[in-house]
């Protein structure tokens, strides 16, 4: 049966504009991050600490997160690949930060310049200094359902680097299907496999629309029991290091399902639409959302 209450992990301003090719100023992503907050979501990710020569797009968290008006119930979280990254975040305050691994090796070679385990060596150290600081920290897994260099990628792969990662002090392991290439019956093999490792209250589902699967997965990955999904406004989003890769899941969409469904998220529609019409007119383009489309067309 389905939780009675899910939260929503909105990343747009994260893994969305990582992907735009208009680098935003710092400014209008203050703006963004501030309006999702008015919207209700509790948990933000607000940027991203990495080399700026891999992704410009991020190269202003600092000032982006020194800029935006701070809602104490809100978790303001941001990626950190390594020591340095998480430096930044921890001399700009941030509430939460995530270390990002790959279930494909390919994939970790190209997004993080080294191998799985290598990566899961470098993890350990941000950890340490995370949990010096009481920074509760996020792990993601790409590729869970699909590489775009080694396509289909076993489901035990998965379940050991989620594991693992949780083992490491992870609280919370976000399941990325980077290239949105799962499916409902995948989405729900892939859970089989993952629940047995992860206790489903840790795990969150990260889907990226590009075959117009995310909504039917989240509904499986309900269906497990999963209650963390991560979306993204105006289904902003892709992977600079997945080609062909569209955006995250609309949260507009995922709000509208949700709602339907009657799970609790403390979100406001009316609010969100605020935020989707800001983000897309300064992007100067229409939202992916359907949900989007229609309501404010109205
Ligand atoms: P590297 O080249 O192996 O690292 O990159 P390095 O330690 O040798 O450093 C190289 C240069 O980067 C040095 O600068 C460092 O100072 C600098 P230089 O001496 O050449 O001028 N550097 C940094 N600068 C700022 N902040 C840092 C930092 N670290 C090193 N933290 C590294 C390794 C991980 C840094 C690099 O590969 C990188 O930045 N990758 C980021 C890739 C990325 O952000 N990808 C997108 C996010 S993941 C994603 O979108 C998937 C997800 O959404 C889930 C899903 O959908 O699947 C999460
Ligand atoms: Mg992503």
């Amino acid at each position: 049966h389905f939780p009675s209450k899910v939260s929503i992990v909105e990343v747009g301003a994260r893994d969305g504009l990582q992907n735009e090719k208009a680098i935003l100023s710092a400014k209008d992503k203050i703006h963004l991050v501030n309006l999702l907050n008015a919207s209700g979501l509790k948990r933000i990710e607000a940027g991203s600490f990495v080399s700026p020569k891999w992704v410009p797009q991020m190269a202003d968290s600092d000032e982006v997160f020194k800029g935006i008006s701070r809602v104490k119930e809100v978790i303001y979280s941001a990626l950190t690949p390594n020591l340095k990254g998480f430096e930044a975040a921890l001399a700009v305050g941030v509430d939460e930060v995530a270390i990002f691994g790959a279930a494909s090796e390919s994939f970790s070679q190209k997004n993080i310049n080294c191998s799985i385990s290598e990566s899961l060596k470098r993890f350990e150290p941000v950890i340490a200094a995370a949990n010096t600081h009481k920074i509760p920290v996020r792990g993601y897994v790409s590729c869970v359902m699909g590489c775009p260099y080694e396509g289909e990628i076993p489901s035990e792969s998965v379940a050991l680097v989620s594991k693992t990662l949780h083992d490491m002090g992870c609280y919370e392991i976000s399941l990325g299907d980077t290239i949105g290439t799962g499916t409902a019956a995948s989405t729900a093999r892939l859970l089989e496999h993952v629940c047995q490792h992860v206790p489903v209250a840790d795990l969150a589902v990260h889907f990226h629309d590009t075959y117009g699967q995310a909504l039917v997965n989240i509904y499986t990955a309900l269906l497990y029991g999963i209650s963390n999904i991560d979306s993204a406004v105006a289904g902003l989003g892709g992977c600079p290091y997945a080609k062909g890769a569209s955006g995250n899941v609309a949260t507009e969409d995922v709000l509208y399902m949700l709602n339907g469904l009657g799970i609790e998220t403390d979100v406001s529609m009316e609010k969100l639409l605020i935020a989707t019409e800001f983000i897309s007119s300064v992007l100067n383009r229409k939202p992916v959302s359907k949900v989007a489309n229609a309501l404010l067309a109205k």
